[in-house]
């Protein structure tokens, strides 16, 4: 409760975000890599270079370098988070920490094999009804955000040579399925 904003829009914020960060140590959103773990194992391989937008100081990245993916590449628009993540994981080589907007990622074509968003097109969706109904602004924020992260794993032809994995997706649809069979 104690890093509820005034108004949820706050979540679009970079500001809400670097205060936040500025004391909160560890947050979680929609659950941890446990839950999602039977889905990623499924489909990434260990040796995978991965791209995790959006990171915040959830504790995925440093449990799936635990699990063995040791190529994490992590953004998040935050100074105070990239700075604070940075610095908790300094000695875990191959995990790299950036502060770049999701909508303008600094990385050259191919660069990923896999791009990870857990609860980021969330905080950019925050102001919407309905996940499947948005707003122009936000179709076009989240154009951005999917055109940079597909060029990250585009090659110089065009042919994808990795997948962009969200993990908000895959959490409404069996929310939503688990709600439906009750
Ligand atoms: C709801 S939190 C999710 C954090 C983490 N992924 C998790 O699952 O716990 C949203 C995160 O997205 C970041 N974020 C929001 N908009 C962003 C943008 N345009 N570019 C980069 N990061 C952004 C915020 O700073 C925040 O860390």
């Amino acid at each position: 409760m104690e890093y509820l904003p005034d108004k949820n829009s706050s979540y679009k914020d970079v500001a809400y975000w670097d205060e936040r960060y500025r004391t909160e140590k560890h947050y979680d959103w929609l659950g941890s890599f446990s839950s999602f773990q039977h889905l990623l194992e499924n489909v990434i391989k260990k040796d995978d270079s991965i791209l995790i937008l959006g990171c915040g100081n959830s504790s995925l990245s440093g449990d799936m370098y635990n699990a063995g993916y040791h190529a994490i590449t992590n953004v998040d628009y935050s100074s105070v988070c990239i700075s604070v993540m940075s610095a908790k994981y300094s000695s875990s080589p191959g995990m790299t920490w950036h502060q770049m907007d999701v909508r303008q990622l600094a990385f050259s074509d191919a660069s990923f094999d896999v791009i990870l968003e857990k609860a980021t097109l969330d905080a950019i969706m925050v102001e919407e009804k309905s996940p499947w109904e948005v707003s122009p602004e936000t179709s076009t924020f989240i154009h951005q955000a999917l055109t940079e992260a597909g060029n990250s794993i585009l090659n110089s032809t065009g042919v994808p040579l990795g997948c962009v994995l969200s993990l908000l997706m895959y959490y409404f649809y069996t929310s939503n399925y688990k709600a439906t069979q009750l």
